[in-house]
This record gives C-alpha cells, sequence and structure tokens, in this order.
C-alpha cells in the first residue's frame, strides 16, 4: 500500500501556529484566568475569561480547558483569582481558609480522571494552611506566586519530556498518537505530541497519525489543527484505522500522553489509548507514554485505584452530528479514558528521566529525593 503524501500545506510557514500561544494565563488584570476555548478549534481560536467559581467549574467539565497539565495550571490561576475576591470578603483567617476549602473542593469535584487538577489545587491550598500568621493581602500575593510557578515548571517539564522524548525517535520515523497531548493540552511544547514538536524544531522530521479519537475529537479538532499548524507532516485517520497503518508498516512508534499514573506504570488516559497499546504489542511497535511526574499519583497502587469519568452519552449520540445516530432510549456506555496495562507500555517518559519496566521500581526511584 502507497504512504498517504505529504500535504503541502504543512510547510506553509505562513500558517498561524498555536505551538507559542499560551492555552492558560492570568488575566494582565489578575481578576480572571483567560482560556483558549477549546471547543471552538480548528475553526475559530477565541480566549474566553473565567472568574466566577461556575465559570471555572464549566470550564473544567466542558473541556473548554483540558489536557492533564493545562488542567493543573488552569486551576491554579483559577484558585488564585478566587483568592484574591474572598480576601475582600474573608472575615478572619479562619473565614478565608474555609472559603478556600469550599472552592477547592467545588473546583476538584469537575473531572475525577486528571489527578493534575487535584495536585495544583492541593498545592494551592496548602500554601494557604501553612500561613497563618500572614496577613491575607500577603497572602494572595504568595498564591499568586504559586500559580505562576506551576505555569512555569509546567513548561519547563514539558520541554525536558519533549526532548527526551524525541531522542527514542528517528528522522523519518512515522509516530502514532491519540487524543491531544500537544501545546494546547500542556503548554509548552506538551507531553504526548511534544517530541513530535521538539523533532522538528531540532531538524527530525516525523509522519504522524493522528488517531481521530472518538467521541470527543481532540484528535481531529486539536491534535492535526496543532501538527498542521507547525508545518509537521499529519494524517488523520479514524480511530479504528491505527491497526491498517500499524499493518502497513508505518508506524516506528506510539506516542501518548496520561492523564493519571499509578504506581505500577498502569496509566490512564483517553478513552481508545489501551486499544492502541493492545495493537502497538501484536505488531512489536514501541509504546511510550509521557507525562510529568505530578501525572504519578503515589497514592494510586494500580489501574484499579483510578476513578474513571463516565460522561453524557449525547457526546456518542448527538453531539457531532445535525441529526442523532442513535434512538433516544438507546443505552450509551461512555467512559472518558481508559487504563493501559503497565505491560503494554515500553517506558514512561518523564521531565526527571525515562522509566523503563518494572515500573514499581522505576517510578518510585524518581520520587527518593
Ligand atoms: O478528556 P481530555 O481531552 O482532557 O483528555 C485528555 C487526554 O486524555 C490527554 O491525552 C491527557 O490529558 C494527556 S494531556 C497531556
Amino acid at each position: 500500500m502507497t504512504q498517504p503524501q505529504s500535504n503541502p500545506a504543512a510547510t506553509d510557514a505562513a500558517s498561524p501556529t498555536v505551538v507559542n500561544v499560551d492555552a492558560v494565563e492570568l488575566a494582565p488584570s489578575k481578576d480572571a484566568v483567560v482560556i483558549i476555548d477549546q471547543t471552538l478549534l480548528p475553526n475559530r481560536l477565541e480566549h474566553i475569561d473565567l472568574q466566577t467559581p461556575k465559570q471555572m467549574y464549566d470550564a473544567i467539565f466542558q473541556l473548554k480547558v483540558r489536557g492533564a497539565p493545562a488542567i493543573g495550571v488552569c486551576s491554579g490561576y483559577c484558585y488564585y483569582v478566587l483568592a484574591r475576591q474572598e480576601a475582600q470578603q474573608a472575615s478572619s483567617y479562619q473565614d478565608f481558609v474555609a472559603r478556600m476549602q469550599q472552592h477547592r473542593d467545588y473546583l476538584n469535584s469537575s473531572r475525577p480522571t486528571a489527578v493534575n487538577l487535584q495536585w495544583a489545587l492541593d498545592r494551592m491550598h496548602a500554601v494557604t494552611t501553612s500561613h497563618s500568621d500572614t496577613n491575607l493581602s500577603d497572602l494572595v500575593d504568595l498564591l499568586e506566586a504559586e500559580a505562576r510557578a506551576i505555569h512555569s515548571e509546567d513548561v519547563a517539564m514539558s520541554e525536558e519530556i519533549s526532548r527526551l522524548g524525541a531522542s527514542l525517535l528517528h528522522d523519518g520515523d512515522g509516530v502514532l498518537t491519540h487524543c491531544n497531548a500537544g501545546p494546547l493540552a500542556c503548554l509548552g511544547y506538551g507531553t504526548g505530541q511534544g517530541p513530535l514538536f521538539y523533532a522538528h524544531d531540532h531538524g527530525k522530521e516525523v509522519h504522524v497519525f493522528a488517531d481521530e479519537t472518538r467521541p470527543l475529537l481532540q484528535g481531529a479538532r486539536l491534535t492535526s489543527y496543532e501538527l498542521q499548524r507547525a508545518g509537521i507532516d499529519v494524517t488523520l485517520i479514524c480511530d479504528n484505522m491505527a491497526s491498517l497503518v500499524m499493518k502497513n508498516g508505518w508506524v516506528q512508534a506510539c506516542m501518548v500522553g496520561c492523564d493519571r499514573v499509578a504506581m505500577n506504570g498502569d496509566a490512564a488516559n483517553k478513552i481508545g489509548t489501551s486499544g492502541v497499546a493492545i495493537l502497538a504489542a501484536h505488531y512489536g511497535i514501541p509504546f511510550y507514554v509521557l507525562g510529568p511526574t505530578s501525572t504519578i499519583d503515589r497514592n494510586c497502587p494500580t489501574g484499579d485505584d483510578i476513578h474513571i469519568e463516565l460522561r453524557d452519552p449525547d457526546e456518542i449520540k448527538t453531539m457531532w452530528y445535525a441529526e442523532p445516530k442513535a434512538l433516544p432510549e438507546v443505552k450509551c456506555y461512555n467512559p472518558a479514558f481508559d487504563v493501559t496495562d503497565h505491560n503494554l507500555i515500553t517506558a514512561i517518559i518523564t521531565e526527571k528521566g525515562i522509566c523503563r519496566p518494572p515500573y514499581t521500581q522505576s517510578l518510585a526511584a524518581l520520587f527518593d529525593d
């Protein structure tokens, strides 16, 4: 079979790129979190402001901001913006802590699977609870610094993950990826797709097969958009075509992000990921999971302990269609994530290094210091 031809538009240098646009930022006025509304892509690149707890919750729940690291950065800034508001209202430090605890719990309930959400909110709240002797105005300044630190650490970690991931690729390799773990999901280069951008920026070209990623089409709407805009050769495929492109010999590596990694190496990522890993094992293709150490859940021994988010059946039946594609009474099962068994993962690439099996040892060693 003939490989799909490179799309000449992929090298159109005049195309706008999102690679250097922050998917999440603090407004210059500091009274809002500004995000790219990812649900509007690829047709419109628009920013929206988040100021109220409900706007923040909805933006995360509705996937206007999504991707584990971006959700973490966003929730850190959300916590800060709310802290700024509450510092004006709170009658005492204890009252402030109680209000912020409510906000933390509310935001944390928006999506259960990506551990970065809880991680960032807990990190922010720890600053609040550990400064009982600080006046509220100074405490709010400390919270701003913490939220900005989460953001800049995220950009740095994604560059390092991308560098390490790119070292596993050869010029001319075909890489299959699933969902979106590029700049929109992570800030900076990204994780699962970061090596593709990094390799491209450093003179190594890869051919990417992007799974469309049913049902919310992150691969079609976001990944192919980001790669195309960056001038990287990308071919969009339906999820059920992955086996064929592997069989054809067009894929030398699979790279995906992750939302929560258990200490035995089982990794939750977008629904469909574990199927890709099973196919990759069948065809003898290395399968890499990429994510920051903040995505490794030290309280989670195995994938069985990961809570999988179930979403609205309408995402399958109606969301993308002019008319429903199933009878209203038809039952749907719509888990947002699945867990890839650690036995199927060739390596887990973090900003602290490349972990290989046995993961119970290599992941634990990341936290030794
Ligand atoms: O439901 P989403 O779109 O937030 O799911 C995102 C994914 O599964 C990504 O692959 C994962 O968050 C890694 S992003 C760096």
